[in-house]
């Protein structure tokens, strides 16, 4: 890791990568309310001003101009997750990502990265759904043989279909024995809608976790982040960072 030496102390340098985004606006605006986070660069495909309410706003084409940051989070778009990903790796900074729809390319320089530096990569940031995958492991494991269908909807403009979210479900229930099938619905401004079904002859379970706002999801990254820092290289799971 680096040293940490030019920021604060006690306060956590971030670059967040998907500025102009969705999340990345929920990023920025939520680690402005927090003391012990400073955003240093704040990196989108296009820029237009260079500073925005004091924060460093840089093109893709310039990330490696960015200043010294001790975490990056990254909710961009799969063509825009390798570059950070070096540059994290480069600088000896951690990476927190909830980008979907990495190629298996990507997924295994994750692992790799891991050698050098910390960093979480996770499908979904809302505690909500940490405790949905629980219920859907034990359900799983308690209903053999019965139907799964994991059902996920999202606003039109999402790019990836099934949704991460939605396959990292799947494979939880994989891993019980059953045998998922996916359903995705793109539709208007929708946030994230994820059920996971069990049917049988008669009878039919649905565990149900809806999003109405993505502050929960920029609020876990934050979390994760803060808690990244000093820790040794590693991919660490959000469970890892969580009380
Ligand atoms: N893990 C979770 O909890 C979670 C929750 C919500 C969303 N997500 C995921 O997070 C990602 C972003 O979601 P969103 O709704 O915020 O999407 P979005 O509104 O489309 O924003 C994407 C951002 O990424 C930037 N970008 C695209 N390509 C880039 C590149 N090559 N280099 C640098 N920046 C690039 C875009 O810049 P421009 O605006 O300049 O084009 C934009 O700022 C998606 O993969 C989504 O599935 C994950």
């Amino acid at each position: 890791m680096n040293a940490y030496s030019s920021g604060p102390i006690g306060v956590t340098r971030l670059l967040v990568h998907g500025a102009n985004g969705r999340m990345g606006q929920a990023l920025l605006r939520l680690a402005g309310t927090r003391g012990d986070l400073q955003v240093v660069a704040a990196v989108a495909r296009t820029v237009g001003q260079r500073v925005i309410d004091g924060v460093p706003q840089y093109a893709a084409t310039e990330l490696h101009a960015a200043p010294e940051f001790d975490v990056a989070i990254d909710f961009s778009l799969p063509d825009g997750f390798s570059s950070v990903l070096a540059l994290c790796i480069e600088r000896g900074s951690g990476l927190v990502s909830g980008t979907t729809g990495l190629d298996d390319r990507q997924k295994t320089a994750i692992s790799a990265a891991g050698r050098s530096i910390p960093v979480v990569w996770a499908s979904n940031f809302s505690l909500g759904v940490a405790v949905l995958a629980s219920l859907v492991e034990r359900a799983a494991r308690a209903l053999p043989g019965w139907d799964c269908d994991v059902i996920e909807a999202h606003h039109s403009r999402k790019v990836d279909a099934p949704s991460g979210t939605a396959l990292t479900l799947g494979d939880i229930a994989a891993a019980q024995g059953a045998q998922p099938r996916y359903e995705s619905i793109r539709a208007g401004d929708i946030v994230g809608e994820h059920t996971v079904q069990f049917t049988s002859d008669g009878e039919r379970i649905e565990l149900v976790h809806r999003a109405t706002n993505r502050d929960i999801f920029a609020r876990g990254a934050l979390h994760a982040a803060a808690r990244l820092v000093g820790r040794p290289a590693g991919v660490y799971g959000l469970s890892d960072l969580i009380d």
